[in-house]
């Protein structure tokens, strides 16, 4: 019997309706926003028939978290995005308060599994647990045995108020999930589960768990290997304190590495590394492409921060570009998709470029570009700091400041334009190699993304400023040479 559709069918009307009256100058040109209303984690993110499909946390009549269904969108280059119709709603007792994040999967039969996080019980007394709804990649229906996974198949000591997130994949003629759990004593954990089909699940263990040092629950686990490395991406709420001081408490991301045994389900954790430095990156999730890429694609948001957010905008929320991953040096690394070159347009070239002091740089203005400049640090003993200006004009400003002798990068909106007092400053570590100081910068009209020594670091953020603001300079104190390559994004 297919569930009543009376809810979805209301979603997908409004959005229909409201999506269109949205000019699409009032969006990023590349980041996904949600097509109405509230976006937040990405869900679901595969590669099915054809196309990447990428769902998302969607409350469509409002700016403002709400019960949450599943938005979706659907891609073939990873840069242009089309609005797809709702793809889950509320609407059954088994996710009667909300279709929390989950992950999607193709099945042998052809049909689009998506596993998702079914919330039920009361709002003061939630019960989390694991639900199944399939489709063709348009329409989806819910099992009626809903859940698959019910919170009491978790060990002793798991609370069923935090039991979500499932991210689903196969391995052999098996599958697997893992899931953010909550111990008692041992707090965010992060469980494995396995099945035959992809829809009866047993408990195997857990694979690591915060022991209450790196957060409360793990939201969004993500684990896969990568470059001879386990990945295990996990989004704590309150983190910290921690001794490491690249680890900043609060909401972040952080990557695991370790090494996994997949005959013994035992994950041995080598390090920890802040997976995003900025202020609005949470929640990431990966699909593996047909070509062997892992992308990873975020929530251009924090819940530290959203709730006092403006909006200014008729919707709010929105998606980080899809990133490549890499392990180079034992750390995680990022680059914006290669399919972004290509869209360069308006090439600019500054090659051996001498600064000293200001160097306003008008040819390379713009609000929609991918800027990538190189410091000769080698080549240039004098320069003591590198500041790089963008989104200037009206006296207002966002600045990356290469400190040398610190050997620190210090990223700070404060002058963007921001009414909001948030965190607006990051500093992160940031050392030549092999006598280069890299910096490739995306913006897109309010969204920017800063890659630091070919993605070593990142930093993610939002800038309050006027789209007009296209002004572009360099300073340096004592003489640097640059590489400067600027392109349009159109
Ligand atoms: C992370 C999160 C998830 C949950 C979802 C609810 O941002 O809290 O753990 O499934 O958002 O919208």
């Amino acid at each position: 019997m297919p569930h009543d559709k009376t809810k979805l069918e209301q979603a997908r009307a409004y959005e229909a309706r409201e999506g269109a009256a949205i000019p699409a100058s009032d969006r990023p040109r590349l980041h996904l926003t949600p097509w109405v209303g509230w976006m937040n984690d990405p869900n679901g993110f595969c590669y099915y028939r054809g196309a990447y499909h990428l769902f998302y946390q969607y409350h469509p009549y409002d700016t403002k978290w709400g019960p949450m269904h599943w938005g979706h969108a659907v891609t073939r280059d990873l840069l242009h995005w089309d609005y797809l119709p709702c793809a889950l709603a509320p609407d059954t007792p088994a996710d009667a308060l909300g279709c929390f994040s989950g992950s999607a999967i193709e099945l042998p039969d052809g049909r689009l599994e998506l596993l998702y996080t079914g919330v039920s019980g009361t709002n003061e007394s939630p019960v989390q647990a694991q639900c199944v709804a399939l489709g063709d990649g348009l329409d989806f229906e819910k099992l009626p045995h809903n859940p698959v996974i019910p919170s009491r198949q978790q060990p002793e000591g798991f609370c069923e108020a935090d039991f979500r997130d499932p991210r689903i994949w196969r391995e052999g003629d098996r599958y697997y999930c893992v899931a953010a759990g909550r111990h008692k004593e041992n707090g965010g954990s992060i469980e494995l589960f396995e099945s035959r089909d992809a829809l009866h699940w047993e408990f195997v263990t857990v694979l690591d768990a915060s022991r209450d040092t790196l957060g409360a629950i793990w939201e969004c686990p993500d684990f896969f290997p990568l470059d001879g490395s386990q990945v295990l991406v996990v989004s704590p709420q309150s983190i910290g304190p921690v001794e490491d001081p690249e680890i900043r408490p609060g909401y972040g991301t952080l990557a695991l590495l370790g090494d996994y045994d997949a005959g013994t389900h035992r994950f041995e954790r080598r390090s920890v590394q802040m997976l995003d430095h900025g202020m609005e990156f949470y929640a990431p999730q990966t699909v593996l492409t047909p070509d062997g890429r892992r992308v990873m694609i975020a929530w251009m948001q924090n819940w530290e921060t959203s709730n006092d957010a403006p909006r200014r905008h008729s919707w709010f929320g929105g998606m980080t570009l899809p990133r490549e991953l890499f392990v180079r040096d034992g750390r995680l690394c990022q680059r914006p998709v290669r399919e972004l070159e290509s869209l360069w347009q308006d090439e600019v070239l500054l090659r051996g470029l001498t600064v000293d002091g200001d160097a306003d740089l008008p040819r390379l203005a713009g609000r929609y570009l991918d800027l990538d400049l190189v410091l000769d640090a080698a080549q240039s003993p004098d320069c003591r700091a590198l500041t790089l200006r963008f989104a200037c004009g009206g006296g207002l400003f966002t600045q990356v400041r290469w400190e040398a002798d610190r050997g620190e990068l210090v990223f700070d909106r404060s002058r963007c334009g921001t009414r909001r007092d948030i965190p607006h400053i990051r500093r992160i570590p940031a050392q030549p190699r092999n006598g280069k100081l890299t910096l490739r910068l995306i913006l897109d009209g309010e969204c920017a993304e800063l890659f630091v020594n070919d993605g070593e670091r990142t930093i993610t953020a939002l800038l309050d400023t006027p789209l007009q603001a296209e002004g572009i300079s360099l300073h340096s104190d004592g003489a640097a040479r640059v590489d400067i390559a600027r392109h349009t994004l159109a």
